[in-house]
């Protein structure tokens, strides 16, 4: 077992990012150290957003990891290993969750998770690279104007014990960790095209020339998507660059 060897509890942080970031300055975690709260009050999301989250009723996590054996350039399957993992965890309760590329997991429109990873490169190497994962369990009320936030609870009507989805969690991004590092990127790669949400079905985007009509066909092994237009066209792109209009 690599992730869920240690856990370093915090009842409040501002970010477990952040934490983890500073406390990688002063020493070395151990690889596969899981950090956790119970509230952030300054949780980070994807392009300088805010992650909501309800005192107590969620996953907040940041796992920190040294994925020596990637390549910088190839850094996305980090990211594509782990959104795996978040969907194995939800398939124990729910019969099927999607990823929204580039990693937001979604269970049917609404999203459920949220990964925030930031490495640290050095000699052309990842020396560090902390996963960031915001995981709705219990939280009913969503606050903010995040385009629709769900949670296990909202979708099952249960409400569950935080550590032990924390354990279950930890043992599902575990296995498709190490399936990464023992050099199946095939699989992780193929894994996470076939989890993609509208992967294969025509729908509204928007890019730099606007709303037009595509299908997401693959994802390449740097992480653009790409995507055919009605033209036959396939365009790729990269984070940012194109919106799901829903
Ligand atoms: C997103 O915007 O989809 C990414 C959200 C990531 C949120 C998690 S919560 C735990 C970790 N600490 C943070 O500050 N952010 C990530």
């Amino acid at each position: 077992m690599i992730i869920g060897s240690n856990f370093i509890f915090c009842e409040n942080l501002s970010s477990t990012n952040t934490y983890s970031a500073n406390r990688l300055r002063i020493e070395t975690l151990p690889e596969g150290t899981i950090i956790y709260t119970n509230f952030q009050s300054a949780g980070k999301g994807q392009m300088g957003n805010q992650w909501e989250s309800e005192d107590g009723s969620n996953l907040l996590i940041s796992i920190v990891l040294y994925p020596r054996v990637v390549d910088p350039e190839e850094q996305f399957l980090i990211s594509m290993a782990l959104s795996l993992g978040i969907c194995d965890f939800l398939k124990r309760y729910l019969p099927d969750c999607k990823i929204k590329w580039p990693n937001d997991i979604y269970v049917d429109d609404g999203k459920i998770a949220g990964i925030l990873i930031e490495n640290s490169i050095m000699n052309n190497k990842i020396e560090s690279c902390i996963a960031g994962i915001g995981l709705n369990i219990n939280q009913v009320k969503f606050l903010s104007d995040a385009p629709n936030p769900v949670s296990l609870s909202l979708l099952t009507g249960r409400t569950y014990d935080l550590g032990v989805c924390l354990n279950q969690l930890s043992e599902d991004t575990d296995r498709k960790y190490r399936q990464l590092l023992s050099g199946d990127r095939y699989t992780i790669r193929s894994e996470y095209i076939s989890s993609l949400y509208r992967l294969n079905k025509w729908s509204d985007f928007k890019d730099i020339n606007g709303v037009f009509s595509g299908r997401l066909i693959s994802v390449t092994q740097t992480g653009l998507l790409q995507v055919e237009n009605r033209k036959g066209e396939v365009v790729e792109y990269m984070f940012n660059e194109l919106k799901f209009i829903p």
